[in-house]
């Protein structure tokens, strides 16, 4: 796995993230080179008529994604000290925004879980990481 040098940790707080980002620790340690990005995406869905509602409850995700992303900053900095590392919360479509941050980082591998917090177990692949393996113009390491 040294060939990859600049990875993206697609990162949802789900069990399967966790493990997707494990992973990247791991590539970490066999090359003091790595860089590691790790991002967020969020994507307010519900419909919202009022935009003061929307405008806290954006406000209020965001807090959550940035103090989410902290913590892991703060794990990655324990167990990869000398690496390069990153996090970015992004807003919008979680696929699109995931496949666009790699093209825009030159991120030559996405690391991510076969399944997030929605988890219907009929499919194999969430939406998610359906829409990245579809779109991404490198390759994609679905952790299961
Ligand atoms: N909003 C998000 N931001 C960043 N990564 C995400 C996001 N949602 C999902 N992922 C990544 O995609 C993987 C699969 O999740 P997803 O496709 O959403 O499945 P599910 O439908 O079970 O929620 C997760 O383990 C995580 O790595
Ligand atoms: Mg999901």
């Amino acid at each position: 796995m040294k060939k990859y040098s600049k990875i993206l940790v697609a990162f949802d707080g789900s069990e399967l993230s966790v493990k997707a980002l494990n992973e990247a620790i791991a590539m970490g340690k066999e090359n003091e080179a790595l860089e590691i990005d790790v991002v967020t995406a969020l994507n307010p869905t519900a419909q919202i008529s009022s935009a003061l509602v929307y405008a806290s409850i954006l406000n209020e995700l965001r807090k959550e994604a940035v103090d989410m992303l902290e913590g892991i900053s703060e794990k990655l900095s324990v167990q990869l000290p000398n690496h390069k590392i990153k996090t970015k919360v992004l807003e919008g479509n979680p696929g699109n925004e995931i496949v666009e941050y790699a093209d825009e980082n030159d991120r030559d591998l996405i690391i991510m879980g076969s399944r997030g917090l929605n988890g219907i177990r009929e499919w194999f692949l969430g939406s998610v990481s359906h829409a990245v393996l579809q779109r991404s113009h490198c390759p994609v390491l679905i952790v299961k």
